[in-house]
This record gives structure tokens, C-alpha cells and sequence, in this order.
């Protein structure tokens, strides 16, 4: 029962775009979400900048779309993102708050997000990102790490699951898809938080591969650990991004070799017993968020602007 998601175009990168909220204006886009997917992530409309632009002010709109678009679709939902150093609000990164206000407000954003979707959202990444390449926790970019310590992890996953008992919840990173030092340590860290009966149910890699680098052949073994610990495992954002000169076409051999990363990717989920989830971070090249981050890169979906399907789809598709 292995679902196939997309990210949800809407909010981050799309807001600073020359076109509209693609989810919102876009019928061909939404036709074929319904029709592609059976899992859908919001790609920033569950974030704290989103949601959250003021303290008290909260924007649940966008995020409730894509709740109830999947609902009338049959789709699963994954919650993104509860924990994490990136795209937070300014009132709380710059905001003068004790350590005790800052546990409250988690505790608080926890409860309410978790709360609302409570039996509508399937895998929650509670915390997202909170290592570095050598394996050091982010005790620096992470302010909840930083001012209320590593414990604190803990504390998010069982709010989380007080809030609802029946999601899955997961810690997602990239740069973990391997056997490195990233991903021994959330190896060691679920260790932990499972003898201490921390409600910690999923280990997921994100999966924003490039073709500059080979692909990452101990992908199976790695979430096989984690299957091993009693686990479920996901990919959660897979993109394979392609060195591409502005205005040109990528080469037959670039995207056959974008279709294999991404055969080799879902080939590995699927050989893996509890790896219930694959998600695509985005389906057409038109809204894909690596062009903005990655200069020279792009082409990293399945599906050209125009929603041609590529190779890569075609690889998927015949895997599954
Ligand atoms: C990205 C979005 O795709 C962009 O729209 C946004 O501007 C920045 O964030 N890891 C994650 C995702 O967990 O939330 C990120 O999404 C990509 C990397």
C-alpha cells in the first residue's frame, strides 16, 4: 500500500513568481494532481511563515484547501513541517522570548496544527532538518534547539501524537538517503527516543538528488535500518535536478539518466517492507523551486512546463 505524492505548489518561492497561486488558478494543474497522486504534501502552506505571519494571527486557509481537496480526491495528506530552522516568522526569530514563553509557543502551534487536521493528516514531518552534514545536531539555525535544548525534540513528537493519537509522525532531513555520518545519527537519535517511549514513528529522506552526483546506491540499506527498528520509512521530496544552460533543453542521455535516479529511488522504497510513502516535491518543471535555489540547475520534476511527461515519469510508472 504504497501511496505516490506531490508537493503542493503554493506560498515559499511561488509567492515571489511572475504567475498566480498555481493551486488556486491553475486548472490543468489541478486536474492532474487529482488524477497523478494518491498523497499530497503542502509545500509551504503548513510552514510557520505561512501560517503564522503574526503571533496572533493565523492563515489556515491555503492549508485547508489542499486538506479538503485530498479529501474529495481520496488522497492521503502529509503534514509539513512542525519543528524546523527554516521559514519561521520574524516575530519569532527576532522576538525577545524566554525560554519558557518559546516552550509554550511550540506546545501551542503544536496542539492547535496537529488538532486541526487531527484524523485528516496521515504522516506529520514533526522535525525537519534538525542535523548537519557531520552529524551535530543544529544548535546554532535551530532556535528551539538552540534556546530550549535537544530535549525538546522529544517534547514535539508527543504533543504531536496528544494532538492526534493516529498520525504517523516522522523526522525527515536530506542529505540522509545514504549510509553517512547525517543519517547515522538520526539512526542513533530514534534509538533514543524509542527506549525513553518517545511516540516516534517514521524516518524519511527527502530525496533532492542531482545528477552531479551519483546516486546514493545504499538507499535501500539505509531505510532498512530503520525498517529493522520498527520504523515506517518515505521519500518525501524527491526531485533530480540537471545541469541545464538557461534557455536550453536537457540532452536525451540527462534525462535518462534523471529517470534511472529516479527508478533506483522508488525500486529502493519499494523493496523496503514498511516504506509507505514516495513523494514527488513538486510534478511539473513549471513550479519547481530548484531554478530559484540552484543556479544552473533545473528540469528536476517528472513533467516538462507544459506537463509532457518525461522519462522520468515513464520510469516510475513501469516500476510500480
Ligand atoms: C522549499 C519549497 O519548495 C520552496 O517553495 C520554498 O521557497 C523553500 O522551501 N526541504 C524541505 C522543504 O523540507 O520544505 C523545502 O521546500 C525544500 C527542502
Amino acid at each position: 500500500d504504497l501511496v505516490i505524492g506531490t508537493a503542493v505548489a503554493g506560498g515559499g518561492h511561488h509567492l515571489a513568481q511572475p504567475y498566480p497561486d498555481p493551486f488556486t488558478s491553475d486548472q490543468e494543474y489541478r486536474r492532474v494532481l487529482a488524477a497523478e497522486f494518491s498523497s499530497l504534501s503542502p509545500e509551504n502552506q503548513m510552514k510557520w511563515e505561512f501560517l503564522r505571519p503574526e503571533r496572533d494571527v493565523w492563515n489556515f486557509g491555503p492549508a485547508d484547501a489542499v486538506v479538503e481537496f485530498a479529501e474529495r480526491n481520496k488522497q492521503d495528506v502529509r503534514g509539513h513541517t512542525l519543528l524546523w530552522h527554516s521559514q519561521n516568522p520574524e516575530w519569532l526569530e527576532q522576538g525577545d522570548f524566554t525560554a519558557e514563553e518559546l516552550r509554550a509557543i511550540l506546545k501551542e502551534h503544536i496542539t492547535t496544527v496537529v488538532g486541526r487536521y487531527a484524523g485528516r493528516i496521515d504522516q506529520w514531518d514533526v522535525a525537519n532538518e534538525i542535523f548537519n552534514g557531520d552529524g551535530t545536531l543544529r544548535t546554532t539555525d535551530n532556535i528551539w534547539i538552540r534556546e530550549l535544548g535537544p530535549g525538546i525534540i522529544a517534547d514535539a513528537f508527543r504533543w504531536a501524537h496528544e494532538a492526534d493519537p493516529k498520525a504517523k509522525l516522522f523526522v525527515n532531513d536530506y542529505g540522509v538517503e545514504g549510509l553517512n555520518a547525517k543519517s547515522d545519527a538520526y539512526y542513533a537519535l530514534v534509538q533514543d527516543l524509542l527506549a525513553q517511549g518517545v511516540p516516534v514513528h517514521g524516518f524519511s529522506v527527502q530525496g533532492h538528488l542531482s545528477t552531479r552526483y551519483g546516486f546514493p546506491g545504499d538507499l535501500q540499506a539505509n531505510l532498512q535500518r530503520f525498517d529493522d527498528l520498527g520504523l515506517e520509512t518515505a521519500v518525501t521530496e524527491i526531485d533530480v535536478r540537471m545541469d541545464v544552460p538557461q534557455g536550453q533543453q536537457p540532452t536525451a542521455a540527462q534525462e535518462q539518466r534523471q529517470a534511472s535516479d529516479y527508478r533506483r529511488a522508488l525500486e529502493a522504497c519499494l523493496a523496503v517492507e514498511d516504506c509507505n510513502s514516495f513523494t514527488v516535491w513538486g510534478f511539473t518543471d513549471e513550479y519547481s523551486w530548484v531554478p530559484v535555489f540552484f543556479s544552473g540547475e533545473g528540469h528536476a520534476t517528472i513533467m516538462t512546463a507544459d506537463l509532457e511527461r518525461k522519462p522520468a515519469y515513464h520510469a516510475l510508472r513501469d516500476t510500480l
